[in-house]
């Protein structure tokens, strides 16, 4: 990896960062320091830094070379690159056009050939297979508005999606902390479908007054309540 290229991949990311804030007219995360993901390996700075945040997650015990994975919400792409690694494939999918644009130069960049991504509304994604692992980081519901599912239609959809014995990894959104009482009803749903195999707090860089959100390791129970 060089540092003219990496120069240059710098200038193509920036490119759509300056494009998303010209054009894209719903909220956009963190603004102020350009990338709402970080990626030490391609030298981004962004509030949430990857390589720092997989490993707090503790979630590389869960992953095999078998799985497959879908990200929803999967923003720059750079945690699904990151969890490619560990897993046989892995598919991103965001609404926004410019993330998924950082995404695919990331992806070229790196010649990765086991991420893919999907410029798509999770509701409106046409899934094609069902996957081992589900990753929700704080998409239940986006400040942005562009969730238009409610949080049992949006459950229902990652369980019709996911395999017998899958695992969805959930991570609560920033709203549901404040106080973290809020987040009960989404829970208790929760244990209606899945089984909880870990529940627990980790630390949260973005937004700066939510400094912890609950992390969930639930298992799928194969009985659909809805
Ligand atoms: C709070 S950010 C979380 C990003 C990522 N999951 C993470 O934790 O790093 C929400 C992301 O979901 C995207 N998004 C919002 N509504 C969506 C939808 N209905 N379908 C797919 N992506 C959506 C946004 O563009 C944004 O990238």
């Amino acid at each position: 990896m060089s540092a003219k290229s990496l120069t240059k991949l710098h200038e193509k990311l920036d490119e759509q960062i300056e494009l998303q804030k010209k054009n894209w007219k719903s909220f956009i995360y963190a603004q102020s320091k350009g990338y709402y993901q970080g990626f030490d390996k391609i030298k981004i700075d962004g509030w949430l830094p990857t390589e720092k945040r997989f490993e707090s997650y503790k979630i590389k015990k869960y992953l095999t070379k078998e799985m497959s994975v879908l990200d929803i919400g999967s923003n720059c792409g750079f945690f699904s690159i990151f969890t490619s690694d560990y897993v046989k494939k892995i598919d991103g999918v965001e609404i926004n056009p410019y993330l998924i644009r950082i995404s695919e130069l990331t992806k070229e960049f790196l010649d990765n050939n086991n991420s893919f991504f999907y410029n798509s509304s999770f509701e409106d994604f046409k899934i094609k297979e069902k996957y081992d692992v589900i990753f929700s980081f704080g998409n239940d519901s986006t400040i942005d508005q562009n969730t238009k599912f409610n949080f049992n239609e949006y459950i229902e959809k990652i369980l019709l999606n996911l395999n017998d014995d899958g695992l969805l990894i959930f991570v609560a959104q920033a709203a549901d902390m404040m106080p973290d009482t809020k987040f009960l009803p989404k829970l208790n749903f929760l244990e209606k479908n899945f089984d909880i195999i870990e529940n627990r707090l980790v630390k949260s860089e973005y937004p700066i007054n939510v400094p912890e959100r609950f992390l969930l390791i639930l298992k799928n129970k194969n009985e659909i309540y809805f």
